[in-house]
């Protein structure tokens, strides 16, 4: 048993629901978490905790603020060395940037260190759980499931299958990815933490016959997930009008065949039309809402109040690399921006709505909600603790906030990785060879006491 000691927020609830008296702020300024075999036994003030709990273990983690490991919704596993690429929209960027990168993890070696380098970031970055958009090779796919598992991080994820439009080199067939996915599916899926995410690139470089394998991988195993891309960009979503013109709009090229569900993620939907908000809605079906992303490919606003407005879940996710980095902070202050750029169109967000979407909300998208996205009794213990690099900007302002809603603002106005001092998944500190991990683990060696 150990018990936590640190300034602690989060949320249970949801803030976009006024009705629900959940959804605001959770926020100790000394308190504390009972953890016992990686799972939250008690939250409370740290004094009350201290008394009846005298003779445990303490990891002093005051002096920063501790939250719910962060989870990112949709980030790309071989794009993390492309990075950087601006001044494109997105079918130039796939072409320049993101595919001939892609194309180089067929090499397994190479696939190996792209791997680690991808868990270091997100560990660094704070980031516990993640939906990986994998890579186009069996090989990789094994590379990226064996690193995580080795990092500890809850990763799903899975091959990511095409049949036409890409280079070639980033192609397969229907049959070929079916008989691939299920034999990573058999290895991985279920194995600790770690799932299978059924993985189409995205439907204009899918045929009918490579989506209709995709829902015959679905029904191979319980509980895999469904991700591709939606509505990002003005030119995909017409070639993808013109190649399905059979179907109504770019939804009903997945739901036509069954891919569309409550296990089912789609990254971006800047341009929805009503109707596939509304389909979304009544499946249960998550966005992953990607702002650096859709700013740096000049994709669009995203149009937040509609999604509310239809009930449909939004949560947040890096987009790396098209997104410019790991940091779900970044994405919650980029995903305000863009709301306030959208003028009355624009939904609004409060910093608790940002704790929301980078943690909470990512939880529920991923079926996770049972397990962690905060630190409510009974939950896993993920978490990540900030404490600003000291003589920063954020140590900073930090010392004069007012109180704990004030004190998120400033986070995510101001945090970056280099704030991030350390990350818990099940109880168990996560170390991933970055320089973050290296600082992380000296001050829990300096801070950590016994009664
Ligand atoms: N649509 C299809 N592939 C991609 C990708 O790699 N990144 C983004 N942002 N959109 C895509
Ligand atoms: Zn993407």
């Amino acid at each position: 048993m150990t018990l936590f000691r640190s300034t602690i927020l989060d949320i249970v609830g949801n803030p976009f629901r006024s009705d629900d008296p959940a959804g605001t702020l959770r926020a100790d300024d000394d308190g504390g978490l009972v953890v016992t075999d990686g799972v939250i036994m008690a939250r409370g003030p740290y004094a009350r905790l201290r008394a009846e709990h005298p003779a445990e273990e303490i990891v002093d983690l005051t002096g920063g603020l501790l939250v719910p490991g962060f989870v990112d919704t949709h980030v790309h596993y071989p794009q993390v060395r492309a990075i950087g690429g601006l001044g494109m929209p997105l079918l130039d960027w796939l072409d320049r940037c993101a595919l001939p990168e892609e194309a180089r993890l067929a090499d397994v070696a190479y696939a190996e260190s792209v791997a680690e380098e991808l868990m270091s970031c997100l560990v660094g970055a704070g980031t516990t759980t993640a939906l990986v958009f994998g890579a186009h090779y069996a090989t990789a796919m094994d590379s990226l499931f064996a690193a995580s598992e080795r990092t500890g991080l809850r990763v799903t994820s899975g091959l990511v299958v095409s049949d036409r439009i890409l280079r070639p080199d980033l192609l397969t067939t229907p049959e070929q990815a079916l008989a691939e996915g299920r034999v990573l599916v058999d290895r991985w899926h279920g194995r600790g933490n770690l799932r299978y995410a059924v993985t189409p690139r995205f439907s204009l470089s899918a045929s009918e016959a490579m989506l209709h394998s995709c829902a015959e991988l679905v029904g191979a195993a319980e509980g895999v997930f469904v991700t591709s891309h939606i509505n990002e960009n003005g030119a995909e979503v017409d070639q993808v009008a013109s190649h399905f013109p059979a179907r109504s709009h770019y939804l009903d090229t997945y739901d036509h065949h069954g891919l569309v569900g409550d296990r089912t993620v789609l990254a971006h939907n800047v341009h929805p039309t009503d109707h596939e908000l509304e389909v979304m809605a009544d499946r249960r079906s998550w966005v992953a809402h990607c702002p650096t992303s859709n700013a740096a490919l000049g994709s669009g606003l995203f149009p937040f109040r509609r999604h509310d407005a239809y009930g449909v879940g939004v949560a947040l996710g890096s987009d790396v690399g098209a997104g410019t980095g790991f940091s779900l902070i970044k994405e919650g202050l980029q995903a305000y921006f863009g709301q306030q750029l959208l003028g009355p169109d624009g939904l609004p967000l409060t910093p608790a709505h940002l704790l929301y979407l980078a943690t909470r909300a990512g939880a529920l998208a991923l079926g996770l909600g049972d397990l962690v996205g905060d630190f409510a009794v009974g939950r896993r213990f993920d978490a990540v603790w900030l404490r600003p690099v000291p003589g920063s900007a954020l140590d900073i302002v930090l010392r004069h906030a007012p109180d704990a809603s004030e004190a998120l603002a400033k986070v995510f106005a101001l945090a970056a990785p280099a704030d991030v001092a350390g990350v818990w998944v099940d109880g168990r500190q996560l170390t991933a060879g970055s320089p973050t991990s290296t600082r992380t683990r000296t001050a829990l060696h300096t801070l950590t006491t016994t009664a």
